[in-house]
C-alpha cells in the first residue's frame, strides 16, 4: 500500500489532518514530517520523521526512498509571521513548493495536496461574497507566495500534467494544538482567555469581519477534494472555501452567551491592516458544485466545542 506524508504536521492543521488521514488509512501508511526535533504528543502513535522541508536533498532521498505517493505540503510562515521576515517567508513558502511539485513532475508522488489561503485576496477584490475569479493584489509577502503559488500549481497541472488540488482556507478554528502566526489567530486565542476567565484584548478592531472555520469542516474538505475523482477537480490553481463570517464583537458576544463575564478590548497592531485587505466572506460556489463540499459548523455550535474543549494548559507548550 502506497505511504502518504505530511509535511508541517507538527503545526495547527498538520495535527488534526495527521489523526484524520491515520484514521482513514491505517497508522503505518502516513508519516508525520516536520522541522521539530519530536512529534506532538498526539501524534505518537505512527511513524515521525524530522525534515527540513528546505533541505531538498533529504526530502527527495526520504519521499523516492520510502515509495511515499501523496504530500501534503503545509510547512510554511503564516501572514503575521511572515510580515517579519518576509525574504524567509518568500523563501520558505515557495522553495519547499517546488522541491514537491518536481518529484511529482518527475513522476515519484501521484498526489499533492498543498493548501492557498484568503490572504491571495488583496485591497482591490470585492470584500463581500469574493467569488472564485475575481481581482488579486495581495498586499502580504504571504498572500504574494500563496497567489504565486496558486499559479505555479496550475501551470504544473496543465504542463506536466501534476495532481495537484488545494483550498483557500479561511482562518481556521481548532483546540488540538495551538495556531502558528497568523491574522485569524485572535479568534483561536479568546478562547482560552475565556477559558481562564480573563479579559481578553483583541489585536483588530471590534468590526473587523473576516472569514472562519473550525477545524473540522477544514479537514473533511482536505479529505474530500483529495478523494475526489481528478475530472471533477476544475481548478487547479486553488478553490474558494466559505464557512463561517464573523467580527471580533460578533464572537465576544456568541461567547458572553456560554459566559455571561467573559470581557473584551481592542488594541489593534500591524495585523490591523493585514485584516482590513482580506475579504469579509467568501463564495465558494464551485466547491459545492464541483466536489460536494459544505461546511457543518456555524458560529454558535463552533463556540460551544471550543469552549468545552479548549485546554489551557496547551498554551505551555508554546
Ligand atoms: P502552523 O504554523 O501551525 O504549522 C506549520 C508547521 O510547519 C509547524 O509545525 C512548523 O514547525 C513546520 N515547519 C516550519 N518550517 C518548516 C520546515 N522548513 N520544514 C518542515 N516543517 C516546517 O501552520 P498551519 O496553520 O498548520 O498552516 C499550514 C498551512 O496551511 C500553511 O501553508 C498555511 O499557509 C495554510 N493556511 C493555514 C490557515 C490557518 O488558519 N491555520 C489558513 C490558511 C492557510
Ligand atoms: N489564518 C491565516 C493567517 O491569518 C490565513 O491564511 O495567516
Amino acid at each position: 500500500m502506497s505511504k502518504i506524508i505530511v509535511i508541517g504536521a507538527a503545526g495547527q492543521i498538520g495535527t488534526e489532518l495527521v489523526l484524520a488521514l491515520r484514521k482513514l488509512n491505517g497508522e503505518h501508511r502516513v508519516v508525520a514530517a516536520d522541522l521539530k526535533d519530536s512529534c506532538p504528543p498526539l501524534l505518537a502513535g505512527g511513524a515521525y520523521v524530522k525534515m527540513d522541508i528546505l533541505d531538498r536533498d533529504f526530502v527527495r532521498e526520504y519521499i523516492i526512498k520510502n515509495e511515499i505517493k501523496e504530500v501534503y505540503l503545509l510547512a510554511a510562515l503564516l501572514s503575521a509571521t511572515a510580515e517579519k521576515n518576509p525574504d524567509f517567508a518568500w523563501k520558505l513558502n515557495m522553495e519547499g513548493l517546488f522541491t514537491v511539485l518536481d518529484l511529482a513532475k518527475e513522476g515519484y508522488i501521484s498526489k499533492i495536496f498543498w493548501p492557498s489561503s484568503i490572504a491571495v485576496f488583496g485591497p482591490t477584490t470585492p470584500m463581500d461574497n469574493t467569488p472564485q475569479h475575481t481581482i488579486m493584489e495581495p498586499s502580504t509577502v504571504y498572500g504574494i507566495s500563496k497567489q504565486a503559488g496558486e499559479r505555479w500549481c496550475e501551470y504544473y497541472f496543465n504542463k506536466f500534467n501534476v495532481d495537484v488540488r488545494s483550498i483557500r482556507y479561511p482562518g481556521l478554528i481548532s483546540y488540538k494544538s495551538l495556531p502558528g502566526g497568523g491574522t485569524t489567530d485572535y479568534a483561536v486565542d479568546i478562547f482560552y482567555k475565556a477559558k481562564a476567565g480573563e479579559k481578553f484584548t483583541c489585536f483588530l478592531k471590534e468590526d473587523t469581519a473576516l472569514p472562519m472555520m473550525f477545524m473540522d469542516d477544514a479537514i473533511n474538505a482536505t479529505i474530500q477534494l483529495m478523494e475526489a475523482p481528478a475530472e471533477n477537480i476544475k481548478i487547479r490553481s486553488a478553490y474558494n472555501l466559505g464557512g463561517i463570517s464573523f467580527t471580533p464583537k460578533t464572537i465576544s458576544k456568541a461567547i458572553q452567551k456560554e459566559i455571561p463575564s467573559f470581557e473584551i478590548d481592542y488594541q489593534p497592531d500591524f495585523r490591523q491592516a493585514i485584516a482590513d485587505s482580506w475579504p469579509n466572506s467568501i463564495d465558494d460556489t464551485n466547491a459545492k458544485k464541483e466536489w460536494g463540499w459544505n461546511h457543518k459548523f456555524d458560529l454558535e455550535a463552533m463556540v460551544k466545542v471550543m469552549l468545552e474543549n479548549v485546554k489551557v494548559e496547551l498554551l505551555e507548550t508554546k
